[in-house]
Formats: structure tokens, C-alpha cells, sequence
């Protein structure tokens, strides 16, 4: 692990996170029924609050569904788009599936890193942006793609990454 990485996690972790229960409640009563068939949208919605799954969260949500906790961490961890540790305010998905690859992806990879100091998997110190790698992301033809939260940027070259992520706070 580097020496980045390590400050990055520490300073994370000191970030005290606070849950807001009514809202929780809100989700979990009024949006899905406190029905259990709903777990991974609750998930979903819940994420959407904090950018990641707090662990309080998700022991809540075990006796409010009356759901073992070994059930819902196990759904939490099998999908790749729940995030159990904190992540930043903008998830920047760099795409390097092959047809991606062949136009330049990893070239952008190299720019985002460069521009943000943070490699695959990590973190801002700031917690701005955290950075992932994704192997297609459905639009090949718009080949080199990324995606900055819900937004898809195609045709990208590395010079354009810089005025990309201004966009972003
Ligand atoms: S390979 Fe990048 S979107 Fe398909």
C-alpha cells in the first residue's frame, strides 16, 4: 500500500459520519414498504445519501426488514457498485474495456491520476473524486469514455481531462 494511500485512509476514517434515522426510516417505510423484496433499492437509495453504505446503516436496516446482518452484508459486498468504506462526493469511472483501450483509455487513465494524484480504487484527500476502473460501460462507440456520477463523457482525449473535472466540485 502506498504512502498516499495510507493517509488517505486514515483521514477518512477519522470523517465522522452521522445518521440521520427519521430519513432512514423515510426510505425504508414510506419509499419501499419495509418490504425485504426491496433490499437493493433501499441499498441503492441509501448509498445515494452517503456515497457509500455505513455500516450503522445496514444493522438498522437488519432489524427494521428483520433480516439477518449476514444477509444484507452479503448483498452489500456482491455487487460492485456498493462501496462499504467512504468514497468521494464524485465517483470518476474510467472505462478500459477493450474497445475503450484501443482509443486511447489508458492514456486518460494516466491523465485523471496525474490531474488528481490518486491511483484505481482511491480516494481524494479532500474527498472530491474517487477513482475507479470499469471494464465497458455500454457505449463502446463513444470510445474513450468516462463517467463522472451519473454523466457520460465519450471521445475524450487526455488534454480534455483537466476541464472535465473543473466541472466537478
Ligand atoms: S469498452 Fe468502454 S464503453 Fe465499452
Amino acid at each position: 500500500m502506498s504512502q498516499a494511500t495510507q493517509v488517505n485512509s486514515v483521514q477518512l476514517e477519522s470523517v465522522p459520519i452521522e445518521i440521520d434515522y427519521m430519513a432512514l426510516d423515510d426510505i425504508i417505510e414510506n419509499k419501499f414498504n419495509n418490504d425485504k423484496e426491496n433490499l437493493i433499492m433501499i441499498l441503492q437509495e441509501i448509498q445515494r445519501n452517503y456515497n457509500f453504505l455505513p455500516h450503522p446503516t445496514l444493522t438498522y436496516l437488519s432489524t427494521k426488514l428483520d433480516v439477518p446482518y449476514s444477509q444484507i452484508y452479503g448483498v452489500a459486498t456482491f455487487y460492485s457498485t456498493f462501496s462499504l468504506e467512504p468514497r468521494g462526493r464524485n465517483i470518476v469511472s474510467i472505462c478500459l474495456g477493450t474497445a475503450c483501450h484501443v482509443r486511447g483509455g489508458e492514456r486518460v487513465r494516466n491523465r485523471v491520476e496525474t490531474s488528481l494524484g490518486i491511483s484505481d480504487g482511491e480516494t481524494t484527500e479532500d474527498q472530491r473524486f474517487t477513482l475507479e476502473t470499469v471494464r465497458c460501460i455500454g457505449c463502446c462507440s463513444l470510445g474513450p469514455v468516462i463517467k463522472i456520477n451519473e454523466d457520460m463523457h465519450g471521445h475524450i482525449s487526455s488534454d480534455q481531462v483537466g476541464k472535465i473535472l473543473d466541472q466537478y466540485e
